[in-house]
């Protein structure tokens, strides 16, 4: 279906022919005076200086050829050569009417749809989620539903971080802890406990103390390197408690992952990848791609464009061993091996664009990938505190992913419970639902690559550009049409009428941006624009509602064309919402 503003242009289009002038003149957009105009175009005024007439005399000819449609309830040409365009009530409501009997609302799917993995993942094992790993799964999710919606065929993978030296710290921290474990006796034959000898939050606490250690401890941190390369060569112990961590950190990922409403389709680990790399590299070296730069195997991959310094793709170290870039690509290797994607998209930190920027172009010189294949890295901002610096708790410490959402779930409950909304029991149930909407609108609210300020407070607001706003306003719908229904009269299907008030016309003129906005959503990769559109949508809706009778109306066709028009208002949100990750309760 088209956008509105296509189909006025194409009119406009039409005048500018039919009077003599090139179309390119007739651009056509939404008007930044809403007070005496709906649309306008300013074309007459660049037309006037290739045709060399006054602009005015341009805009009057277009306005007269306009004025014949019945399509408008105002043109006019305003000095010096605006034109001023107001739809007619009938083309706005039949325009309406059509977005309704259309599934998707208005919006098109992609005609050359892709397959497309996305990686949104990269929880590393046997470290707890922090805040930084929530934005890559909040925005990750949200882009991946995006490209389903427009009907690309989409993998999520969690790409999990499980190929560190923090591997080896933690088993020789392990070690320092419980020597007599049976995993470090080296004459040990039989089998190895089913049962973990960590708990997750031993396995959390077990991390930061042992990086701790070996900072002060050189002779410790080169131990770790070592039981490491022990681990990554089959090592049977190792082995072992490598497989404890991965379950029960796994377990615990999946769990915060839940919370989130965060699924992936693969559970595909760095480790996965390891086999690819000595072939990889055999193959860099026999084709001249990669040479020895101070004891390092590495690939230049500069430019001659460049206007920075691009460092070369480090490959292997001078002892050999593999880093982040290589894994990444083995990941590619592997990924073109298994599911051939036409597109490989990355959701990180912005900071990591360097190292993206370096193994993508090191993945297109070496031929890991065809010629047109897209490589795609988004890079986000930092989450920051109040204070304008990294979000941290209140002792300074790395914010934990588990704490950050209870203390949102708990400042919700508490909003619940000091407007008397409802019962503990139902408070309790609906609290993480609102404080979940809460933090992915906080976030996917803001331009993906911008810092934002992660503000409690404001974000579990129920005023002002948040989540539970947006939710708000959903259930003030839900319960108009319950209490609807309860009159046993059905609407569904009625034919909107034309608006009876402005502030009906402008729920309707916000509506009519909806296919438009959601195919930029779509093309740009950004939910940021879906969040201001509902934001705009439910507080058009709330204007209307404030003025409209919807209930007590006595006029039945009346009633049943309003109560069909904020039907479509709900399925638009609900829509955007499940886009952006995050669902209605039914009450709150
Ligand atoms: N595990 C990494 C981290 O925590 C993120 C991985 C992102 N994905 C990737 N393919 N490199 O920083």
């Amino acid at each position: 279906m088209k956008t509105i503003i296509e189909i006025i242009t194409e009119n406009v289009k039409e005048a500018f022919v039919q009077k003599g002038y090139e179309e390119k003149y007739a651009i056509v957009t939404v008007s930044n005076r809403p007070d005496l105009c709906q649309y306008q175009c300013n074309g007459a005024l660049a037309a006037a200086k290739q045709y060399k007439t006054a602009p005015i005399k341009i805009a009057q000819e277009i306005v007269e050829h306009l004025q014949s449609s019945g399509m408008f309830k105002e043109v006019a040409a305003i000095m010096p050569g605006f034109i001023n365009i107001t739809l007619s009530d009938e083309f706005l409501a039949d325009f309406i009417n059509q977005l309704k009997s259309d599934e998707r609302y208005g919006v098109g799917r992609e005609q050359n749809p892709e397959k497309i993995m996305i990686d949104y993942g990269g929880p590393n094992i046997a470290k707890p989620l922090h805040v930084g790993h929530l934005r890559s799964a909040i925005i990750g999710e949200s882009i991946k539903r995006i490209l389903k919606y427009f009907g690309n065929q989409v993998t999520g993978d969690a790409h999990l971080g499980d190929w560190g030296t923090q591997m080896g710290l933690i088993i020789l921290e392990l070690k320092r802890r419980k020597p007599d474990l049976v995993y470090f006796d080296d004459n040990y034959q039989g089998e190895y406990p089913k049962e973990a000898p960590f708990t997750i939050t031993e396995l959390e606490e077990i991390y930061p103390a042992a990086s701790e250690y070996s900072k002060e401890h050189p002779e410790f941190r080169e131990e770790a390197k070592q039981v490491t390369y022990q681990l990554q060569n089959g090592h049977r112990g190792y082995t072992a408690i490598w497989n404890h961590m991965m379950e029960v950190s796994v377990t615990d990922v999946k769990r915060l992952y839940d919370a989130l409403d965060v699924s992936f389709d693969l559970w595909k680990k760095e480790s996965d990848v390891q086999p690819y790399i000595p072939e990889m590299v055999q193959y860099f070296k026999d084709n001249n791609y990669a040479y020895i730069s101070e004891g390092a195997l590495v690939v230049d991959v500069k430019e001659e464009t460049d206007t920075r310094e691009i460092p070369p793709c480090m490959i292997l170290k001078s002892d050999g061993a593999a880093l982040y870039p290589s894994t990444d690509l083995a990941t590619i290797i592997e990924r073109m091996k298994l599911f051939h994607p036409d597109h490989i998209i990355y959701v990180t930190d912005k900071r990591q664009e360097l190292h993206f920027e370096t193994v993508f172009r090191c993945a297109r010189k070496t031929k890991l990938v065809e010629e047109n294949t897209k490589l795609t890295h988004i890079g986000y901002g930092t989450m920051n505190g109040k204070d304008g610096k990294p979000f941290k708790t209140r002792e300074g410490g790395v914010m934990r992913l588990d704490n950050l959402i209870k203390g949102v779930n708990d400042e919700v409950y508490k909003k619940i419970m000091e407007s008397n909304r409802m019962d503990e029991e139902e408070a309790k149930v609906i609290a993480p639902q609102i404080g979940l909407a809460a933090i992915k609108y906080g976030d996917l609210s803001n331009q993906i690559s911008k810092d934002y300020v992660f503000d409690v407070d404001r974000f579990t607001s129920f005023e002002g550009d948040t989540g539970p706003y947006i939710l708000y306003t959903i259930v003030r719908i839900k319960s108009i049409l319950a209490k609807y229904a309860e009159l046993g009269r059905k609407a569904e299907d009625t034919r909107i009428l034309p608006a009876a008030s402005p502030a009906e016309e402008q729920l309707m003129l916000q509506l009519t941006k909806y296919n438009e906005m959601l195919t930029s959503a779509y093309e740009e990769l950004a939910p940021h624009r879906i969040c201001a559109y509902i934001y705009d949508l439910a507080n058009v809706f709330n204007g209307f509602y404030h003025d409209t009778k919807i209930i007590a109306e006595e006029d039945v066709r009346k009633q049943s064309s309003w109560i069909s028009l904020i039907t479509l208002v709900q399925d638009i949100l609900l829509t955007c919402i499940d886009l952006l990750g995050f669902k209605a309760p039914e009450r709150m």
